[in-house]
């Protein structure tokens, strides 16, 4: 009887383990979960590996400031994300509030 106990734990402690799967819009960041504004994960997600992770822009993508966000049209950005431009692919699988949310983010 002595061997029930423990036995059980483990059972339980495995099934801990495998419980909580990934929830939406969280990203796991060095162990902690990050959860940004909405832009901010799609941003991540899509554009962050060539504008870089804080917009700083690389090599061969320009850097998306503010300042240079407020030369373009909210239609213009969008078609932008949606179809691409020259070295940049589209992103047609965006959903139209996921877009919204990406220009607000690179506007701020
Ligand atoms: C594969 C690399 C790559 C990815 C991923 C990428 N871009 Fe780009 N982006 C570029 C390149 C390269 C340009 C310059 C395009 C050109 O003019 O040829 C660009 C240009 C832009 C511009 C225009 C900047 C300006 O001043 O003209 C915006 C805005 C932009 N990207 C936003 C985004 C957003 C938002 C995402 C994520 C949905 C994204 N990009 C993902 C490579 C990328």
């Amino acid at each position: 009887m002595r061997l029930v106990g423990p036995a059980l734990l483990i059972a339980l402690g495995t099934l801990a383990a495998c419980g909580g799967g990934g929830g939406g819009g969280q990203i796991q960041e060095g162990g902690q979960i990050y959860v940004g504004a909405p832009g901010e994960t799609s941003y991540r997600d899509a554009c962050a590996r060539c504008h870089g992770a804080n917009r700083e822009g690389a090599i061969d993508a320009p850097a998306l400031d503010a300042m240079r966000m407020a030369s373009s049209g909210d239609e213009s950005l969008r078609q932008l994300i949606l179809f691409g431009k020259g070295r940049m692919p589209g992103f047609g699988g965006l959903s139209d509030q996921q877009v919204t949310d990406l220009i607000s983010y690179i506007r701020s």
